[in-house]
């Protein structure tokens, strides 16, 4: 196998998408458009990849930390054709074939491309073009063709006569290239069109002129090249690839009870087994265990998830880890730096922050736990609040193991428990309590018999 380069086309405005972010860093399936296209380069193998720059540039950069590709600025745009131009010098030494892809054509399929590049080295072809054929071409370049069926030309929307709009066969615009061929044939293009642009499809005339070999390619599913202009595409879009991902977690064995309502991000990963119900957001790297149950409304973020984790209804999870067995909710709220041992409860308006909870710890009502460490086995009362934050800093709260937390009860971090304390309820905690000792704040309890009577009686008197 020859070696292979990648340029992703992405330096134009998106004007359509009447947005101040660039078009290409518009999220689909949870991360920038452009990122898919080079996610797929690289499971391609590309040993080069270059990305054209020239709109937004510096954000699009620092979309994208990693040091493996070459960034080239396209200061004006001034068509696709001059776009990978620019890559010119990036590819210099290049002797392998060069994938041209578009930041805004996000499900193109690995399978697909690696088809086409292999079209294009068993014909040796100098340029070999993804052509499909749609039943509303509006927009794009239509594919002329000779008598015998071979290419001539391709001739875009804006320049096309009456008869060639009729044509339905289309470019997809991802294109194969002898980089010889492609980079000198570019600088012959001129930009005498209806609107004023070097256009990189004029590279298929130029070859043909030439004699070269040029070859097409037609996609099966043409919904895999369709570039992305307005909102409703992007909606759109994202719907077919929300179906794609759902499909394939269900040919894996995971039982989703509403796909319409289900968002499953491209770096989830679900166990077998698993069910999940309506209204469920899994985004980011989630990564959720086997034979777990999600009982629907429930909104997640990079969360490690174990085995037979049962998520009652509606609970909001970011950046935590939860161990087998646990269940949390109905109404939970887990933030960022939670780490829950097996078989913990947290139940109905709970919050945790910054808070490890060991296996077998529960706090089930009306909770907030925050900076705190929770010893095994150990129960935290209704209404237990830590008071981490004075306003300037944040301080942790430690609870030994077996220890039981009666209800309404502030810890006032820092602070620690031993093991086996015993809070009473309604206690305000300052001082760090030794291992077994019973903790409750003196109050004296009072009763006035008769008192309601009597004030509401005076209360009465008052009314106007
Ligand atoms: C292009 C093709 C058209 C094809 C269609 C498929 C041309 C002239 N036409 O049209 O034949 O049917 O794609 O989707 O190529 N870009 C740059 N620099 C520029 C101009 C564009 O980087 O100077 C980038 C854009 O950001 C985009 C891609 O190139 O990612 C395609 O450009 P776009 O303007 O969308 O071309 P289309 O009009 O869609
Ligand atoms: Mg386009």
């Amino acid at each position: 196998m020859g070696e292979l380069g990648v340029i992703i086309l992405a330096a134009g405005q998106g004007t359509r998408m009447k947005s101040d972010l660039p078009k290409v860093l518009h999220p689909i399936g949870g991360k920038p458009l452009f990122l898919h296209p080079l996610g797929i380069a690289k499971r391609l193998g590309a040993s080069k990849i270059a990305i054209i720059i020239g709109h937004g540039a510096e954000s699009v950069r620092r979309a994208y930390a990693g040091a493996d590709v070459s960034w080239v600025v396209q200061e004006k745009q001034l068509g696709t054709g001059h776009a990978v131009l620019c890559a010119r010098e990036s590819f210099s030494d290049f002797a392998g074939d060069i994938l041209i892809l578009s930041g805004d054509v996000p499900l193109i399929r690995q399978a697909t491309l690696a088809a086409m590049i292999e079209r294009h080295r068993r014909a040796e072809a100098a340029l070999t073009l993804m052509t499909a054929v749609l039943d509303a071409p509006k927009g794009y370049g239509r594919i002329l063709r000779d008598p015998n069926s071979a290419i001539t030309g391709i001739v875009e929307e804006k320049d096309a006569s009456e008869a060639q709009r009729a044509i339905r066969e289309v470019n997809a615009g991802v294109y194969v290239a002898a980089p010889q061929f492609l980079f000198t044939a570019l600088t012959g293009v001129k930009n005498d069109n209806n609107q004023g642009e070097y256009y990189l499809p004029d590279a298929v005339g130029i070859a043909v002129s030439q004699q070269k070999n040029v070859a097409t390619f037609e996609v099966d599913d043409a919904r895999e090249m369709l570039g992305i202009n307005t909102r409703e595409e992007l909606a759109r879009m994202e719907t077919t690839l929300r179906e794609r991902i759902n499909k394939q977690w269900m040919d894996a064995g995971v039982t989703l009870k509403d796909p319409a309502t289900t968002y499953i991000d491209e770096e989830v990963t679900i166990g077998r087994d698993t069910v999940i119900g309506p209204n469920t957001q899994l985004c980011g790297k989630t990564k959720i265990g086997a034979n777990c149950r999600l009982d629907g409304n429930a909104f997640i973020t990079d969360a490690e998830i174990g085995d037979s984790v049962h998520l009652r209804f509606s609970v909001v999870l970011s950046q935590c880890r939860i161990e087998r067995g646990a269940i949390i909710g109905p109404f939970a709220h887990l933030r960022p730096g939670t780490a829950l041992g097996p078989n913990v409860h947290i139940g109905n308006f709970v919050e945790t922050k910054e808070a490890k909870l060991a296996e077998g710890a529960k706090a089930n009502h009306l909770t907030y736990l925050g900076d705190c460490t929770i010893g095994r086995e150990t129960n935290i009362g209704a209404g237990t609040i830590t008071c981490n934050y004075d306003g300037f800093n944040k301080y942790r709260t430690t609870i030994g193991e077996r220890v039981q937390v009666g209800s309404d009860t502030t810890l006032v971090a820092p602070i620690t428990l031993g093991n086996d304390v015993y809070v009473a309820t309604a206690s305000t905690v300052r001082n760090d309590i030794p291992d077994g000792a019973l903790v409750f704040n003196e109050r004296k309890e009072q009763t006035r018999e008769g008192w309601t009577e009597k004030k509401r009686a005076q209360m009465k008197g008052k009314k106007k």
